[in-house]
């Protein structure tokens, strides 16, 4: 099979899964059929070869003079591709990345532009369920007007590295928070109609060696960490399908891992969709017996697997005739439980209603991280200099085959360059929402100027001039690379310390794909963390700055001060040969990711998990836990104790359990408050957070369990105990 490119890269007050006033599940679009029996019928109908033809996805994009697969041509440009069986009204499977909006890889598809949403990062920041929902319906939506009936979204891996390039895709390091968003993103996505993949199944936590390193991690830390956010997010979303990861774990390849996919998640979760590959990862026809069910963009294996060689393998008895039925079966079941079965028309796209949607998640995904009075800007301010991002022309995206062509076209691409997979995707795209724009729109007194920061004395210089300086720093990730280190790149570090020594009203944004180092914080008299903000996220970082807007985001990954404070300082195989295989040892944090590992370590980040700050104050009070049916839930009071109306994130975490100490968010709520005005909040608490993995289920020890009500995963909160007797849950 021919190489290409792309394989190179070898009244919301829920927290956990307690209730949640949001709309119907999707997947009960379709009531009316029993999908089950309906996918048994059909099943049951179809010839040996329209079995065969679901089981595998192909690209039709042509990466070199061969002619693409006859069923494909004349398709276009998508992820991947399965012909329809029209005598069994079974559709087209039409597959498009992905959770920060519908793809268009290559710009194929001339001028198809989608919404694109703020980065994952910035969709977590906003600990809001309900946000999660209204964006992967808004995607969802957008998927089925362009003729797409699966989705290749949402990530949720945890970010076990801040330099991890895919980080911006997923939703941070704690699972109950992952896998919460993640659930409610798949629901909304399959409300219209689109069949939504959890990915990348599992622990496919780096993106240097991705294709050929091996996690190695003992199976209760996997089950307490990046297993419980899967686990939770299947939970709540009832994904139609899941799609398995490009690494090892623990020896076997994620896609042909028995332990993973027939053990965990389809026996003990009892899942009853379809697994598919991820693009290129499947090594064997064997993949089939460990419980793959479709080998997606085929054509990117060394073979097209799950047609003849498998065919040959289930003539030879090796792999049941049964077999073969279930992987049909768990892709039509899908298709009819989320209603994805519905034909597709192409449809009119409503992307004002969809950019608002896009401006809500940016506003409520930039966090304020440091503020000493400086924001939000005064309306006095005069002379403003606003500095570098391409702050003139837009906001950053991250790259790979989440990227968005964004509504009105790109404002720029920049080269960045590489070879394989770098050679066609290195490209920054810069989204058409330019922060200087929305500034001057809204301060029309002010003199705002625009320096690009490309010569930092300079602009330093121009600096002594203004009454502030807004210094916007950029970091670009893309899918396949790491981030060599936090620092940001191309001298950016020095740009904003020569800014700050002449000036010290100086405000940073960051529009970053992970975490950076900040050598220059305390120089500074504000930073705000923006991530990618998306569609319209000049604007919600203009909202944010001038006040018109409440910084209400959260960390859902921590800022560790630099490497040195991560369990793994050096990113393992970082600078090796592409071929290499290596280890990646998870052991050392095990399930105490992030937050998890520094409160365990007794490290002191520079900003931890949950922390975020606001133009108002808030105050806690009358926090309890008390049992509630099989589970325990808590409940306080939040008081809005400032002048400006505002969001508070109050989170809930395991501080001592039966004689451990341990920090571990257990539950979680967004509470919108008016100026002096109170509510009290019950918040569900999760038990496999409280709980810990022992080999045949989940284990609470007996004893008393001390829970606070904090502002962030480091700094103490009031604390309030309950008494728990031994309970074990089976798997
Ligand atoms: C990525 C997946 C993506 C697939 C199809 C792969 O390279 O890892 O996340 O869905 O390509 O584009």
């Amino acid at each position: 099979m021919r190489k290409c490119a792309l394989m190179l890269l070898s009244s919301i007050t829920l927290a956990g899964t307690g209730t949640i006033a949001l709309p119907a599940a999707a997947q009960t679009s379709n009531q009316q059929v029993d999908p089950d029996k309906k996918a048994a019928q059909v099943v049951a109908e179809m010839t040996q070869d329209e079995r065969y033809a679901l089981l595998h996805s192909i690209m039709p994009i042509a990466f070199g003079p061969e002619p693409l697969p006859k069923d494909v041509q004349g398709q276009p440009a998508m992820a991947g591709y399965v012909p329809p069986i029209s005598r069994l009204g079974i559709p087209a499977i039409t597959q498009t990345d992905a959770s920060l909006g519908v793809t268009n890889p290559f710009q194929a598809r001339k001028g198809d532009v989608a919404t694109a949403l703020p980065s994952g990062l910035a969709l977590a920041s906003s600990f809001n369920p309900e946000l999660a929902y209204a964006s992967g319906k808004m995607v969802g939506n957008e998927a089925r007007a362009k003729g797409f009936n699966v989705l290749l979204g949402g990530g949720m891996n945890l970010a076990r590295d801040p330099r991890n390039g895919r980080n911006f895709e997923y939703l941070g390091e704690d699972p109950l928070l992952a896998g919460t968003l993640g659930g409610n993103a798949v629901r909304g996505t399959q409300s219209e109609g689109v069949v939504s993949t959890v990915k990348h199944f599992a622990i496919n936590d780096q993106e240097t060696g991705r294709n050929t390193l091996n996690s190695v991690i003992d199976e209760a830390s996997l089950r307490m960490s990046d297993l419980l956010a899967f686990e939770i997010g299947i939970e709540i979303g009832q994904p139609g399908s899941v799609m398995c990861a490009y690494n090892r774990v623990n020896g076997p390849w994620a896609c042909g891992s028995d332990m993973l996919l027939n053990q965990v998640l389809k026996k003990d979760w009892g899942y009853k969709g379809w697994v598919m590959s991820d693009w290129g990862a499947v090594h064997d026809v064997d993949y089939a017996a460990k419980g793959l069910d479709q080998q997606a963009g085929a054509q990117l294996d060394k073979e097209i697997w799950f047609d003849g060689p498998l065919k040959a393998k289930v003539a030879k008895g090796e792999i049941s005739q049964d077999r073969i039925s279930d992987m049909s079966q768990r892709i039509l079941r899908s298709l009819y439980a989320v209603g994805a079965d519905r034909p597709l028309a192409k449809a009119e796209i409503d992307y004002d209603a969809h950019g608002k949607v896009a401006l809500k998640g940016a506003e409520e995904g930039i966090v304020l991280l440091k503020n000493n009075g400086i924001l939000p800007l005064a309306a006095s301010t005069k002379n403003i200099l606003v500095v570098g991002g391409h702050a003139d022309i837009g906001v950053l995206s991250g790259g790979g085959s989440s990227q968005v062509t964004p509504v009105g076209g790109p404002a720029a691409i920049l080269p960045i360059g590489g070879e394989g997979f770098l050679a066609a995707f290195g490209k920054a795209l810069i989204v058409p929402s330019s922060p200087l724009a929305a500034l001057k729109e809204q301060l029309p007194e002010a003199n705002i100027q625009f320096d690009s920061g490309y010569f930092p004395n300079a602009t330093a210089q121009a600096a002594k001039h203004a009454d502030m300086v807004i210094v916007f720093a950029t970091q670009w990730q893309i899918e396949a690379l790491d981030a060599g280190s936090m620092a940001l790149p191309q001298g950016q570090d020095d740009l904003i310390a020569a800014v700050a020594a002449a000036n010290p009203n100086s405000v940073v944004v960051l529009e970053t794909g992970n975490p950076v180092h900040m050598p220059w914080a305390k120089d500074v008299g504000a930073i705000m963390e923006a991530w990618y903000p998306g569609q319209r996220g000049g604007e919600a970082i203009a909202n944010v700055l001038t006040g018109k807007v409440n910084p209400s985001g959260r960390l859902p990954i921590s800022f560790p001060v630099d490497e040195s404070q991560l369990p793994r300082p050096e990113i393992p195989g970082l600078g090796g040969p592409a071929d290499a295989q290596f280890d990646v040892d998870y052991n050392i944090e095990g399930a105490d990711v992030g937050y998890r590992w520094y409160a365990r370590e007794g490290i002191k980040p520079a900003y931890p998990f949950g922390h975020g700050l606001s133009y108002t104050s808030f105050a806690h009070d009358n926090f309890k836990v008390t049992p509630k049916g099989d589970g325990l839930s808590a409940s306080f009071t939040v008081r809005n104790t400032g002048k400006t109306a505002g969001a508070d994130v109050p989170q809930v975490y395991l501080a001592d359990a039966a004689g451990k100490s341990m920090r571990r968010l257990a539950g979680f709520d967004r509470v919108e408050l008016a100026p002096g005005e109170a509510r009290t909040v019950t918040v569900p608490l999760e038990w496999r957070v409280i709980a810990d993995w022992a080999t045949d289920g989940w284990e609470v020890a007996p004893g008393t369990y001390r829970f606070i009500l904090a502002t962030d995963a480091l700094t103490d909160g009031v604390s309030a105990s309950v008494k728990l007797k031994a309970r074990h849950i089976k798997k």
